[in-house]
Protein backbone atom coordinates (compact mmCIF):
# COMPACT_ATOMS: atom_id res chain seq x y z
CA UNK A 1 0.00 0.00 0.00
CA UNK A 2 1.21 3.65 -0.50
CA UNK A 3 2.20 5.92 2.33
CA UNK A 4 0.13 8.83 2.77
CA UNK A 5 1.15 11.24 4.99
CA UNK A 6 0.03 15.11 6.47
CA UNK A 7 -0.66 17.81 9.45
CA UNK A 8 -2.15 20.53 10.25
CA UNK A 9 -1.11 22.93 12.84
CA UNK A 10 -1.86 24.08 16.54
CA UNK A 11 -1.93 27.94 15.81
CA UNK A 12 -5.14 28.56 17.08
CA UNK A 13 -8.01 27.53 19.32
CA UNK A 14 -9.78 25.47 16.75
CA UNK A 15 -9.10 24.54 12.96
CA UNK A 16 -11.30 26.05 10.44
CA UNK A 17 -13.21 25.30 7.84
CA UNK A 18 -10.57 25.37 5.16
CA UNK A 19 -8.46 23.27 6.70
CA UNK A 20 -11.57 20.81 7.58
CA UNK A 21 -12.67 21.10 3.61
CA UNK A 22 -9.26 21.45 2.30
CA UNK A 23 -7.48 19.10 4.16
CA UNK A 24 -9.01 16.67 7.36
CA UNK A 25 -12.51 15.97 5.54
CA UNK A 26 -10.03 14.47 2.21
CA UNK A 27 -7.57 12.18 5.14
CA UNK A 28 -10.78 10.78 6.57
CA UNK A 29 -11.81 9.31 3.26
CA UNK A 30 -8.13 8.38 2.25
CA UNK A 31 -7.24 6.19 5.86
CA UNK A 32 -8.19 3.41 5.32
CA UNK A 33 -7.30 2.93 1.22
CA UNK A 34 -3.38 3.99 2.11
CA UNK A 35 -1.12 3.34 4.52
CA UNK A 36 -1.77 7.01 6.56
CA UNK A 37 0.04 8.95 8.77
CA UNK A 38 -1.08 12.36 10.65
CA UNK A 39 0.60 14.58 12.65
CA UNK A 40 -0.01 17.75 14.35
CA UNK A 41 3.29 19.51 13.52
CA UNK A 42 3.51 21.96 17.02
CA UNK A 43 7.42 22.55 15.93
CA UNK A 44 5.83 24.21 13.09
CA UNK A 45 3.43 26.14 15.55
CA UNK A 46 6.39 27.98 17.10
CA UNK A 47 8.19 28.76 14.03
CA UNK A 48 5.64 32.36 14.52
CA UNK A 49 4.83 34.32 17.81
CA UNK A 50 3.37 32.09 20.52
CA UNK A 51 2.01 32.01 23.97
CA UNK A 52 3.64 29.55 25.85
CA UNK A 53 0.37 28.96 27.76
CA UNK A 54 -1.71 28.08 24.79
CA UNK A 55 0.62 25.61 22.98
CA UNK A 56 -0.83 22.35 24.88
CA UNK A 57 -4.08 22.73 24.74
CA UNK A 58 -4.34 23.56 21.54
CA UNK A 59 -2.68 20.57 20.69
CA UNK A 60 -4.83 18.53 22.70
CA UNK A 61 -7.60 20.37 20.49
CA UNK A 62 -6.56 19.35 17.25
CA UNK A 63 -5.98 15.67 18.08
CA UNK A 64 -9.80 15.74 19.67
CA UNK A 65 -10.85 17.70 15.94
CA UNK A 66 -8.73 14.97 13.73
CA UNK A 67 -10.41 12.07 15.75
CA UNK A 68 -14.10 13.84 15.68
CA UNK A 69 -13.62 14.47 11.93
CA UNK A 70 -12.98 10.58 11.84
CA UNK A 71 -9.62 9.91 11.76
CA UNK A 72 -8.97 7.03 13.55
CA UNK A 73 -6.06 5.84 15.63
CA UNK A 74 -6.55 2.53 15.13
CA UNK A 75 -6.29 2.66 11.03
CA UNK A 76 -3.67 5.08 10.82
CA UNK A 77 -0.50 6.48 12.78
CA UNK A 78 -0.96 9.79 14.32
CA UNK A 79 1.03 11.31 16.61
CA UNK A 80 2.70 15.02 17.80
CA UNK A 81 5.52 15.94 16.16
CA UNK A 82 7.75 16.94 19.04
CA UNK A 83 7.22 13.92 20.78
CA UNK A 84 9.29 12.05 17.76
CA UNK A 85 12.36 13.92 18.37
CA UNK A 86 13.97 12.31 14.67
CA UNK A 87 11.92 14.75 13.02
CA UNK A 88 14.33 17.84 14.30
CA UNK A 89 17.19 15.86 13.81
CA UNK A 90 16.61 15.01 10.35
CA UNK A 91 15.44 18.80 9.54
CA UNK A 92 19.06 19.56 10.16
CA UNK A 93 20.80 17.68 8.22
CA UNK A 94 18.23 18.98 5.49
CA UNK A 95 19.72 22.16 6.45
CA UNK A 96 22.63 21.31 5.52
CA UNK A 97 21.92 20.62 1.89
CA UNK A 98 19.38 23.45 1.59
CA UNK A 99 20.62 26.46 -0.18
CA UNK A 100 20.05 29.92 1.16
CA UNK A 101 18.92 31.22 -1.84
CA UNK A 102 16.84 28.51 -2.72
CA UNK A 103 14.60 28.83 1.30
CA UNK A 104 14.46 32.55 0.78
CA UNK A 105 12.75 32.06 -2.28
CA UNK A 106 9.71 30.54 -0.38
CA UNK A 107 6.60 32.09 -1.09
CA UNK A 108 5.24 31.56 2.14
CA UNK A 109 8.59 32.97 3.99
CA UNK A 110 8.13 35.96 1.69
CA UNK A 111 4.62 36.30 2.28
CA UNK A 112 4.96 35.99 6.13
CA UNK A 113 7.90 38.61 6.38
CA UNK A 114 6.18 41.24 4.20
CA UNK A 115 4.89 43.30 6.78
CA UNK A 116 7.39 43.36 9.74
CA UNK A 117 10.61 42.17 7.47
CA UNK A 118 13.41 39.47 7.99
CA UNK A 119 14.23 41.02 11.23
CA UNK A 120 11.40 40.19 13.02
CA UNK A 121 11.21 36.86 11.51
CA UNK A 122 13.16 33.98 13.46
CA UNK A 123 15.90 31.55 11.76
CA UNK A 124 12.74 28.87 12.82
CA UNK A 125 10.56 30.33 10.20
CA UNK A 126 13.08 30.64 7.42
CA UNK A 127 13.70 26.75 8.06
CA UNK A 128 9.47 25.72 8.26
CA UNK A 129 10.04 24.28 4.94
CA UNK A 130 13.00 21.71 5.84
CA UNK A 131 11.59 20.71 8.77
CA UNK A 132 8.14 19.93 6.35
CA UNK A 133 10.11 18.16 4.41
CA UNK A 134 11.79 16.20 6.74
CA UNK A 135 8.12 15.26 8.59
CA UNK A 136 7.91 13.69 4.92
CA UNK A 137 10.23 12.27 4.31
CA UNK A 138 11.00 10.08 7.27
CA UNK A 139 8.09 7.89 6.70
CA UNK A 140 8.90 7.49 3.17
CA UNK A 141 5.85 8.92 2.34
CA UNK A 142 4.54 8.59 -1.20
CA UNK A 143 1.58 11.27 -1.08
CA UNK A 144 1.12 14.20 0.41
CA UNK A 145 -2.63 14.81 0.76
CA UNK A 146 -2.63 19.20 1.36
CA UNK A 147 -4.01 22.33 0.38
CA UNK A 148 -3.16 24.07 -2.61
CA UNK A 149 -0.95 26.78 -0.37
CA UNK A 150 1.47 24.02 0.52
CA UNK A 151 2.78 23.19 -3.51
CA UNK A 152 5.93 24.99 -3.57
CA UNK A 153 6.75 23.78 0.09
CA UNK A 154 6.40 19.62 -1.81
CA UNK A 155 8.57 20.91 -4.75
CA UNK A 156 11.52 21.69 -2.18
CA UNK A 157 10.60 18.38 -0.18
CA UNK A 158 11.21 17.04 -3.69
CA UNK A 159 14.13 18.30 -4.53
CA UNK A 160 15.76 17.93 -1.53
CA UNK A 161 15.18 14.28 -1.47
CA UNK A 162 16.87 13.88 -4.54
CA UNK A 163 19.45 15.87 -4.09
CA UNK A 164 20.24 13.33 -0.89
CA UNK A 165 19.96 10.62 -2.82
CA UNK A 166 21.97 12.11 -5.33
CA UNK A 167 24.52 12.75 -3.67
CA UNK A 168 24.94 10.62 -0.38
CA UNK A 169 22.33 7.15 -1.59
CA UNK A 170 19.44 6.50 -1.44
CA UNK A 171 17.71 7.08 1.61
CA UNK A 172 14.14 8.51 0.67
CA UNK A 173 10.91 8.00 -1.63
CA UNK A 174 10.50 10.85 -3.27
CA UNK A 175 6.61 12.19 -2.70
CA UNK A 176 3.91 13.63 -4.64
CA UNK A 177 1.26 16.43 -3.51
CA UNK A 178 -1.95 15.32 -3.43
CA UNK A 179 -3.87 18.44 -4.08
CA UNK A 180 -7.63 17.80 -4.37
CA UNK A 181 -8.65 20.47 -7.29
CA UNK A 182 -11.96 20.68 -6.41
CA UNK A 183 -12.08 21.87 -2.68
CA UNK A 184 -8.28 23.21 -2.41
CA UNK A 185 -8.90 26.58 -1.24
CA UNK A 186 -11.74 27.96 0.77
CA UNK A 187 -11.65 31.45 1.06
CA UNK A 188 -12.43 34.11 3.42
CA UNK A 189 -15.77 35.04 3.43
CA UNK A 190 -15.36 39.14 3.61
CA UNK A 191 -12.36 38.98 1.07
CA UNK A 192 -12.93 36.19 -1.04
CA UNK A 193 -9.95 36.30 -2.88
CA UNK A 194 -7.62 35.50 0.16
CA UNK A 195 -7.80 32.35 1.55
CA UNK A 196 -9.33 32.01 5.07
CA UNK A 197 -6.54 31.14 7.30
CA UNK A 198 -6.04 31.21 11.11
CA UNK A 199 -4.80 34.46 11.03
CA UNK A 200 -7.26 35.92 8.41
CA UNK A 201 -7.63 39.20 7.89
CA UNK A 202 -11.41 39.71 10.13
CA UNK A 203 -12.65 37.13 12.32
CA UNK A 204 -16.17 37.22 10.41
CA UNK A 205 -14.64 35.73 7.23
CA UNK A 206 -13.74 32.67 8.68
CA UNK A 207 -15.49 29.77 10.49
CA UNK A 208 -13.67 27.84 13.11
CA UNK A 209 -15.22 24.48 13.56
CA UNK A 210 -15.46 24.83 17.94
CA UNK A 211 -17.03 27.95 17.46
CA UNK A 212 -20.92 28.33 18.51
CA UNK A 213 -22.45 27.08 15.40
CA UNK A 214 -25.10 30.08 15.29
CA UNK A 215 -22.10 32.08 14.60
CA UNK A 216 -20.83 30.72 11.52
CA UNK A 217 -24.52 30.37 10.21
CA UNK A 218 -24.27 34.40 10.74
CA UNK A 219 -20.93 34.54 9.01
CA UNK A 220 -22.44 32.39 6.32
CA UNK A 221 -25.49 34.81 5.65
CA UNK A 222 -23.28 38.13 5.46
CA UNK A 223 -20.55 36.90 3.50
CA UNK A 224 -19.55 38.68 0.65
CA UNK A 225 -21.47 38.45 -3.00
CA UNK A 226 -21.30 40.37 -5.64
CA UNK A 227 -23.76 42.56 -6.86
CA UNK A 228 -25.10 40.50 -9.42
CA UNK A 229 -28.22 37.81 -8.97
CA UNK A 230 -27.15 34.62 -10.96
CA UNK A 231 -25.84 31.72 -8.60
CA UNK A 232 -23.34 30.63 -10.67
CA UNK A 233 -19.70 29.19 -10.24
CA UNK A 234 -16.96 31.83 -11.48
CA UNK A 235 -14.21 32.08 -9.92
CA UNK A 236 -12.77 35.39 -11.68
CA UNK A 237 -16.47 37.50 -11.48
CA UNK A 238 -18.37 35.64 -8.44
CA UNK A 239 -15.49 34.87 -6.15
CA UNK A 240 -17.43 35.21 -2.93
CA UNK A 241 -20.92 32.90 -4.45
CA UNK A 242 -18.43 30.48 -5.99
CA UNK A 243 -16.87 29.52 -2.40
CA UNK A 244 -19.93 29.37 -0.76
CA UNK A 245 -21.08 26.90 -3.79
CA UNK A 246 -17.98 24.91 -2.70
CA UNK A 247 -18.63 24.67 0.77
CA UNK A 248 -22.14 24.31 -0.22
CA UNK A 249 -20.79 20.94 -2.55
CA UNK A 250 -18.21 19.32 -0.24
CA UNK A 251 -20.57 19.48 2.66
CA UNK A 252 -23.21 18.13 1.30
CA UNK A 253 -21.97 15.77 -1.45
CA UNK A 254 -24.11 17.52 -4.24
CA UNK A 255 -22.03 18.81 -7.31
CA UNK A 256 -21.57 22.30 -8.14
CA UNK A 257 -23.68 21.92 -11.59
CA UNK A 258 -26.75 20.47 -8.90
CA UNK A 259 -26.68 23.22 -7.24
CA UNK A 260 -26.45 26.01 -9.59
CA UNK A 261 -29.51 24.04 -11.12
CA UNK A 262 -31.44 24.09 -7.96
CA UNK A 263 -30.88 27.79 -6.68
CA UNK A 264 -32.10 29.02 -10.75
CA UNK A 265 -33.59 31.68 -10.39
CA UNK A 266 -33.47 32.16 -6.67
CA UNK A 267 -31.55 34.86 -5.20
CA UNK A 268 -28.27 35.08 -3.19
CA UNK A 269 -29.98 35.10 -0.15
CA UNK A 270 -32.07 32.15 -0.61
CA UNK A 271 -28.32 30.21 -1.21
CA UNK A 272 -27.06 31.84 2.28
CA UNK A 273 -30.31 31.17 4.00
CA UNK A 274 -29.82 27.14 2.97
CA UNK A 275 -25.82 26.95 3.21
CA UNK A 276 -26.30 28.12 7.00
CA UNK A 277 -28.52 25.17 8.21
CA UNK A 278 -26.41 22.67 6.11
CA UNK A 279 -23.35 24.59 7.91
CA UNK A 280 -24.99 24.24 11.14
CA UNK A 281 -26.15 20.22 10.92
CA UNK A 282 -22.34 19.67 10.55
CA UNK A 283 -20.68 21.78 12.84
CA UNK A 284 -22.89 21.04 15.83
CA UNK A 285 -21.93 17.04 16.00
CA UNK A 286 -18.51 17.71 15.35
CA UNK A 287 -18.46 19.88 18.13
CA UNK A 288 -19.72 18.28 20.53
CA UNK A 289 -17.35 14.86 20.04
CA UNK A 290 -14.98 17.17 19.90
CA UNK A 291 -15.66 18.59 23.21
CA UNK A 292 -16.70 14.59 24.36
CA UNK A 293 -13.29 14.06 24.02
CA UNK A 294 -11.28 16.47 25.03
CA UNK A 295 -13.53 15.91 28.33
CA UNK A 296 -10.84 12.32 28.61
CA UNK A 297 -7.53 14.60 28.01
CA UNK A 298 -5.30 11.31 29.66
CA UNK A 299 -7.28 8.89 27.09
CA UNK A 300 -6.42 11.59 23.80
CA UNK A 301 -2.66 11.97 25.59
CA UNK A 302 -2.60 8.03 25.90
CA UNK A 303 -3.62 7.84 22.23
CA UNK A 304 -0.80 10.09 21.46
CA UNK A 305 1.98 8.19 23.00
CA UNK A 306 0.67 5.23 21.43
CA UNK A 307 1.03 7.11 18.20
CA UNK A 308 3.72 8.28 18.58
CA UNK A 309 6.33 5.09 19.45
CA UNK A 310 4.76 3.23 16.61
CA UNK A 311 6.20 6.67 14.43
CA UNK A 312 9.40 6.46 16.02
CA UNK A 313 9.83 3.25 14.89
CA UNK A 314 9.60 4.31 11.08
CA UNK A 315 11.40 7.39 12.08
CA UNK A 316 14.48 6.06 13.50
CA UNK A 317 14.86 3.71 11.12
CA UNK A 318 15.24 6.57 8.14
CA UNK A 319 17.34 9.08 10.05
CA UNK A 320 20.03 6.02 11.11
CA UNK A 321 19.87 5.48 7.52
CA UNK A 322 20.67 9.11 6.84
CA UNK A 323 23.31 9.24 9.55
CA UNK A 324 24.78 6.67 7.97
CA UNK A 325 24.92 8.04 4.65
CA UNK A 326 26.47 11.12 5.58
CA UNK A 327 29.13 9.14 7.17
CA UNK A 328 28.62 10.36 10.85
CA UNK A 329 30.54 8.00 13.73
CA UNK A 330 27.85 6.10 14.91
CA UNK A 331 27.41 5.71 19.04
CA UNK A 332 29.01 2.31 19.79
P1 LIG B 1 -1.83 24.34 7.96
O1 LIG B 1 -1.85 23.98 9.39
O2 LIG B 1 -1.71 25.77 7.59
O3 LIG B 1 -3.10 23.77 7.22
C1 LIG B 1 -3.46 22.40 7.30
C2 LIG B 1 -4.03 21.95 5.97
O4 LIG B 1 -5.17 22.75 5.62
C3 LIG B 1 -5.00 23.24 4.29
N1 LIG B 1 -5.62 24.58 4.23
C4 LIG B 1 -6.57 24.92 3.36
N2 LIG B 1 -7.19 24.23 2.40
C5 LIG B 1 -8.15 24.85 1.69
N3 LIG B 1 -8.51 26.14 1.91
C6 LIG B 1 -7.91 26.89 2.86
N4 LIG B 1 -8.29 28.15 3.07
C7 LIG B 1 -6.88 26.28 3.64
N5 LIG B 1 -6.10 26.70 4.66
C8 LIG B 1 -5.33 25.66 5.01
C9 LIG B 1 -3.50 23.31 4.07
O5 LIG B 1 -3.19 23.26 2.70
C10 LIG B 1 -3.03 22.07 4.81
O6 LIG B 1 -3.14 20.93 3.99
N6 LIG B 1 2.81 23.36 6.45
C11 LIG B 1 1.52 22.73 6.77
C12 LIG B 1 1.60 21.79 7.96
C13 LIG B 1 2.59 20.70 7.79
C14 LIG B 1 2.50 19.61 6.89
C15 LIG B 1 3.67 18.85 7.09
C16 LIG B 1 1.54 19.21 5.97
C17 LIG B 1 3.78 20.57 8.46
N7 LIG B 1 4.40 19.47 8.03
C18 LIG B 1 3.92 17.69 6.35
C19 LIG B 1 1.79 18.06 5.23
C20 LIG B 1 2.95 17.33 5.42
C21 LIG B 1 0.55 23.85 7.09
O7 LIG B 1 0.90 24.98 7.27
O8 LIG B 1 -0.71 23.47 7.23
Amino acid sequence: RQRILSGAKPTADSLHLGNYIGAVRNWVSMQTEYDAVFFIPDLHAVTVDFDPGDLARRTRTVAAQYIAAGIDPEKCIFFVQSHVPEHAELAWALNCITGYGEAARMTQFKDKTQKGGTDAATLGLFAYPTLMAADILLYQTDLVPVGEDQRQHLELTRNLAQRFNTRFGEAFTVPDAKILKESAKIYDLQNPTAKMSKTGESASGSIQLLEDPKIAAKRIKSAVTDDGTVVRFDLEAKPGVSNLLTIYATLTGKTVTELENAYAGKMYGHLKVDLADVMVDFLTPLRDRTNELLADPAELDRLLADGARRAREIASVTLSSVYDKMGFLPLQ
